[in-house]
Order: C-alpha cells, then sequence, then structure tokens
C-alpha cells in the first residue's frame, strides 16, 4: 500500500497493512530545518509564501516518512482572508479589532478563497506536486467556534468569559458570526480540495471548552456545515475537539469520517462510544514526547492495540511541542511500521 492510501483507508474503516501515523502540528518549532526557516521570516510572511510554506510542509516528511503531509498555514489565515487583521506574538493569535457587536460581525467578509487565500492554494499545489505517492496531502479549516473565539476574545483566552457572555447574552450576534465563519470556511475547505487536498481536518479546539448544551447550540450546527462541504467534495473530514470526552455523541453526529481524541480519555473507551461507523485518530499525550524512545514506543503500542487494527489514524492527542526531541518523534513515527502487520 503506498502511504496515501493506507491513510485514506484508516479514515474509511477499511483495511490496511499497518495503522497509518502522522502528528498534529509536524511542522514546527521542534524542528531545526523550520527554525532555520523561521529566523529568516516572520510567521505571516511563511504562511503568505507557496514555496516556503510548501518546503516547511514537506519538512517533517522528509526526516521522518509519516503517512500524512498537513499543509503550512494557520486556522487564522482564514480570518485574515475576511477582513479582520491578525498579528503573531510569543502568546498566539492576536486580533487588532475584535469582534463583539452585530455591526462588526456584519463587516466580515465572506470572500473567494481561492483569490484571498491563493498562496495556500498554490502551496497546497507545490506540495501535492513533490509529494506524489510518499504521503497524503491533508488540508485544514478551524472550526468556526474556534475562529470565533479568538475574533470576540481578541486573542487566546483562559476563561473564554468574552465570548461565553456573547454567546449568552448576545446569542444573535453569536450566531450571525458563527454562521458566516461557517460558510467562509465550508467554501475554503472545498478550494483546498480542489488544489488537492486528500483529506480536511476541521481544528475546532477551543469548544470542548462549551457546556455539552451550549456545544450543540453554537458548535455542532457549524461544525456540521464544515463536514458535510468537505465529504460532499469528495475527500474524508477529520474532526478535532480539544477535551472532546464529554462531548463524543455530539462529535459523532457531526458526520465527520474521523474524530481525533485528545488524551484525556481511554481509546478503548472513545471506540467503543463512538460505535463502529466512524474511524479514530489519536490520543498519545505529546508530553509523552517529552520522554524517551522506548517510553514512545510502548504509548504509541497501547493506542494502536486501544483503537484496534481498522479505523485508526495514530496521532498525538493534540500538537507536538516545541521541546520535543527528535529521537522522539521519530520513535513516534517508527512505532506502526515496528509492530507488524494488525492482528
Ligand atoms: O504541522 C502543522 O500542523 C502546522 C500547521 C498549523 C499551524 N497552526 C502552524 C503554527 C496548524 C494546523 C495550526 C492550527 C492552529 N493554529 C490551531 C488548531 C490546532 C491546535 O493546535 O489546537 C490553533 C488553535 C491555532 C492558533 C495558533 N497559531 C496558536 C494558539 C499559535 C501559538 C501557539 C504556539 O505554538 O506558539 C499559533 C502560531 C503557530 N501556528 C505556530 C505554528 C508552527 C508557531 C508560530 C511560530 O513559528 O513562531
Amino acid at each position: 500500500m503506498t502511504a496515501p492510501e493506507r491513510f485514506l483507508a484508516a479514515c474509511k474503516r477499511m483495511p490496511v497493512d499497518r495503522t497509518p501515523v502522522w502528528m498534529m502540528r509536524q511542522a514546527g518549532r521542534y524542528l531545526p530545518e523550520y527554525r532555520a526557516v523561521r529566523s529568516r521570516v516572520d510567521f505571516l510572511t511563511l504562511c503568505r509564501s507557496p514555496d516556503l510554506a510548501s518546503e516547511v510542509s514537506l519538512q517533517p516528511i522528509e526526516r521522518f516518512g509519516m503517512d500524512a503531509c498537513v499543509i503550512f498555514s494557520d486556522i487564522m489565515m482564514a480570518v485574515e482572508a475576511m477582513g479582520a487583521p491578525v498579528s503573531f506574538g510569543d502568546g498566539g493569535p492576536h486580533i487588532d479589532e475584535p469582534v463583539r457587536s452585530m455591526a462588526a460581525a456584519e463587516r466580515l467578509r465572506v470572500t473567494d478563497p481561492e483569490t484571498s487565500l491563493s498562496y495556500t492554494m498554490e502551496a497546497l499545489r507545490i506540495t501535492r506536486e513533490a509529494l506524489r505517492d510518499r504521503a497524503a496531502l491533508v488540508g485544514f479549516v478551524g472550526g468556526p467556534f474556534t475562529l470565533a473565539s479568538y475574533l470576540v476574545e481578541g486573542g487566546g483566552s483562559r476563561s473564554y468569559a468574552t465570548i461565553k457572555t456573547m454567546l449568552y447574552t448576545q446569542s444573535a450576534v453569536a450566531h450571525a458570526l458563527l454562521a458566516k465563519l461557517a460558510e467562509f470556511c465550508a467554501l475554503y475547505a472545498v478550494a483546498q480540495v480542489r488544489a488537492g487536498a486528500q483529506a480536511v481536518q476541521v481544528f475546532d479546539t477551543w469548544a470542548g471548552e462549551l457546556s455539552p448544551a451550549a456545544y450543540e447550540e453554537f458548535a455542532l450546527p457549524y461544525q456540521t456545515k464544515v463536514v458535510g462541504a468537505i465529504r460532499e467534495a469528495g475527500v474524508p473530514a477529520i474532526i478535532f475537539v480539544n477535551g472532546c470526552a464529554g462531548k463524543l455523541d455530539l462529535l459523532a453526529q457531526s458526520n465527520a469520517d474521523v474524530v481525533s481524541v485528545d488524551w484525556r480519555l481511554d481509546l478503548r473507551n472513545a471506540r467503543e462510544r463512538l460505535g463502529p461507523g466512524v474511524a479514530v485518530q489519536g490520543n498519545v499525550d505529546p508530553c509523552i514526547l517529552l520522554s524517551s524512545p522506548l517510553v514512545v514506543s510502548a504509548a504509541a503500542r497501547e493506542a494502536m492495540d486501544a483503537a484496534g487494527p481498522v479505523g485508526h489514524v495514530l496521532n498525538l492527542g493534540h500538537g507536538i511541542l516545541p521541546p520535543t526531541p527528535i529521537e522522539c518523534a521519530r520513535a513516534f513515527v517508527e512505532a506502526p511500521k515496528l509492530s507488524g502487520l494488525p492482528v
């Protein structure tokens, strides 16, 4: 099997010759070759330069040979393409003018991603061409709630008090904002498929902060819209929500082909609760990769045993951390190759 065949078969719960593997945020600061590129250009310039973005996307594939290559960009580039300027400091994304009113939500524009995000489309085309069959190319979009949380808070948050206050006191504004984000993200995801993405992951990272009832009202309908567009475009949709334990049944209702599970819950339990119709991805704690190759191999093996041989993509429970030693990242990617055929 080629790597894309292995990856797509697992997403569709079909038999594989071995469990496919990749790591969320695998193109990033733990790699010296990424830091070398970043010493020359700032983060936004990197995202906006197709050749450099493609080079950085390919770095982990060249070094480790995982089965999927995630395109280099950021979930916040979509927000910028809708007309809200974003900057990146040490603390993550920053929105210069947070969206706190209906007028501000209405000012955001549903642009044509082929034009407003043409650099990402070009990066996808170059990367797909360079990959050939070495790895499946994965596109991504932010989940509408996660994008809204940055737009309303103005940046990252501990309590999400500002966006939650909007949900509970100005729900019409919240729904208008979420609907617009979902509309654009659906277009953006489909454009990525046209440009060569073979699967698309929806990163609704911070939707895990919502109560199940709020998730059902403010996250699920908008995720479902984006997931539907991805599936209609003919590729698997993967959904990731950090802290999904209390919402697994709701996540399955999004109709995603694959649910990406964080490390706070047992993968056997997640597998059972999701039922046989859904593939799982995950769920090794990224902090395990701060230990030693032996410990990493054992944890990867345990995740593969827990998920079973069909319908599992081995991955981390969230993004790889910048202090991760290279030999631990390598041990993770090698683990399925060492484990022999699934039983
Ligand atoms: O391999 C890959 O997955 C790289 C592509 C990628 C990035 N961001 C690059 C990046 C992807 C898929 C993302 C998604 C993203 N961005 C998410 C969802 C996934 C998750 O991890 O929960 C979120 C919430 C963001 C917003 C964001 N961008 C934050 C919070 C930060 C700062 C966090 C940090 O690690 O510093 C960023 C910046 C960012 N995005 C970096 C990278 C490599 C670090 C910036 C740098 O190089 O200086």
